[in-house]
C-alpha cells in the first residue's frame, strides 16, 4: 500500500538485510530500519517496531534467514526459534511461521540451508499477501450488501490496527475496506484511539489518510455510544489468535466492543488468515496473554513543536497501572470470521467445513 504515493511492503529482504519500517516512530516519522542479526528481529519484535500477527510470524521467519547467515548450526538454529518465539506470547503466528521455518530446515545440509530458509520466508510473505487479498474479496462482498440496502456511505468501526501495517500488504480488518474503496463504496472507518500504545491512531488512521479513505479517530470508550446512535453499520477487526471454537483474542478493550456490537444488532466480523487460527487449545483461559510494561500507560509520547519526539508521564508517580495487551471475545458476539477462503461462522463447525479440520 502506499506512503505519499510510494508501494511499500512493511518488511523485505534486501543484500542479507531484513529492512522495516519501524512503526514505533509513526506517525511522526518514517523510517526504515535494518535487521542483520536474529537479535536484531528479536528485538523488533519485543519493542513492536514491527507489530500485528501476521508481520510478527514474517518476522520471525526472516529472525530464522538471519540466523543461518550467523552459524548455521542447527543446535543455534534451535536457541534461536526458541527466542523468537517467546519475543512476544499471544499471536500465535509468530510460532506457527519458526514452526513452518524449523520444518522445512529439520534434514538440510549447511551448504544449502541459506537459500532454503530465504524462500521460505518469502513463501509465508508471499502467502500472507495473496490471503489478505482474499479476506479482503471475500469481506468485500459483506460490505456491498449493506451498501446495497443503504446506498449511502457505510460507517465501520474498528479497533487496534489490522491494517497493512499489521501484515505485510492490505491488512486483514482493513482489506474489505481497502477494496471497497477500489470500487467506488463509499466508506467512513471509526478508528478506535486504541490506548495505551494508540495503535488506532497513530496506524490505521495514518495508513488510511495515505490511501485516501476518510476516518474519524475515537476515544476508546466512543464506539458504544455511536452503535446507539446508529452510526455504525458494521464492526471489522482483526485477531491475534483464534481458537477452533471461533473464540477470538485481539488487543485489549475488543471483547467490550463486541458486547456492545452485540447489544446494538451490529454486525461484529473478526477477518484473519489461517495462520492465526490455533488448532490446539481448546479454552481461551489457556491463551497466554501479555503484560507489558506499566509505563506505556503512565506515559505518553508525542511530537512536540519543534518536530521532536517526546516521552511525557501522565499518571500521578505513586500510582499502580496494569496493562494487559490483550482480551477474548466469546465466538458467541461474532457475526462471522472472514478468512482467505471464505466467511464462515464463528464455530468449529463453521471452520471445519472451510479448512477440513
Ligand atoms: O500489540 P499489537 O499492535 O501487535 O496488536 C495487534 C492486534 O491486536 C491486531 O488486531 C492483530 O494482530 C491482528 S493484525 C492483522
Amino acid at each position: 500500500m502506499r506512503i505519499e504515493g510510494k508501494e511499500y511492503r512493511t518488511i523485505w529482504f534486501e543484500n542479507n538485510i531484513v529492512k522495516i519500517i519501524d512503526q514505533t516512530k509513526l506517525p511522526h516519522k518514517f523510517t526504515i530500519k535494518e535487521l542483520k542479526t536474529v537479535n536484531d528481529t528479536i528485538n523488533a519484535i519485543k519493542k513492536m517496531e514491527v507489530r500485528g500477527a501476521p508481520l510478527i510470524g514474517a518476522t520471525a521467519a526472516y529472525g530464522i534467514v538471519l540466523a543461518t547467515l550467523e552459524n548455521n548450526d542447527f543446535s543455534f538454529l534451535m536457541k534461536s526459534a526458541e527466542k523468537l518465539i517467546n519475543s512476544r506470547p499471544t499471536a500465535i503466528n509468530l510460532k506457527w511461521a519458526v514452526d513452518r521455518m524449523m520444518n522445512k530446515l529439520s534434514g538440510v545440509n549447511s551448504e544449502k540451508i541459506f537459500d532454503i530458509a530465504a524462500k521460505e520466508a518469502i513463501d509465508i510473505c508471499e502467502e500472507d499477501i495473496k490471503f489478505c487479498e482474499n479476506i479482503g474479496l471475500n469481506g468485500l462482498k459483506i460490505i456491498e450488501e449493506i451498501y446495497k440496502k443503504k446506498k449511502d456511505t457505510i460507517n465501520i468501526l474498528t479497533h487496534c490496527n489490522a491494517g497493512w501495517l499489521a501484515t505485510i500488504n492490505w491488512g486483514t480488518a482493513t482489506s474489505p475496506i481497502y477494496h471497497a474503496h477500489k470500487k467506488g463504496i463509499p466508506i467512513h472507518v471509526w478508528a478506535d484511539e486504541t490506548r495505551p500504545r494508540n495503535q488506532g491512531a497513530n496506524l490505521t488512521s495514518y495508513e488510511l489518510n495515505e490511501e485516501g479513505i476518510k476516518n474519524t479517530i475515537i476515544a476508546d470508550n466512543t464506539g458504544g455510544i455511536l452503535m446507539q446512535r446508529g452510526e455504525v453499520d458494521m464492526c471489522i477487526v482483526g485477531t491475534d489468535r483464534t481458537l477452533s471454537n471461533g473464540d477470538v483474542c485481539n488487543k485489549i478493550g475488543t471483547y467490550l466492543k463486541a458486547l456492545a456490537a452485540y447489544d446494538n444488532k451490529i454486525p461484529f466480523y473478526v477477518a484473519l488468515p489461517s495462520s492465526t487460527i490455533d488448532w490446539n487449545i481448546k479454552d481461551h483461559s489457556e491463551i497466554p496473554i501479555e503484560e507489558r510494561s506499566s509505563k506505556e500507560l503512565s506515559h505518553i509520547e508525542g511530537i512536540d513543536e519543534n518536530g521532536n519526539i517526546k516521552k511525557i508521564q501522565v499518571y500521578p508517580h505513586k500510582s499502580v497501572s496494569m496493562n494487559l495487551a490483550f482480551d477474548v471475545t466469546p465466538a458467541k458476539y461474532v457475526t462471522a470470521l472472514i478468512t482467505e477462503k471464505g466467511v464462515c461462522d464463528a464455530s468449529s463447525s463453521g471452520l471445519k467445513k472451510l479448512f477440513n479440520k
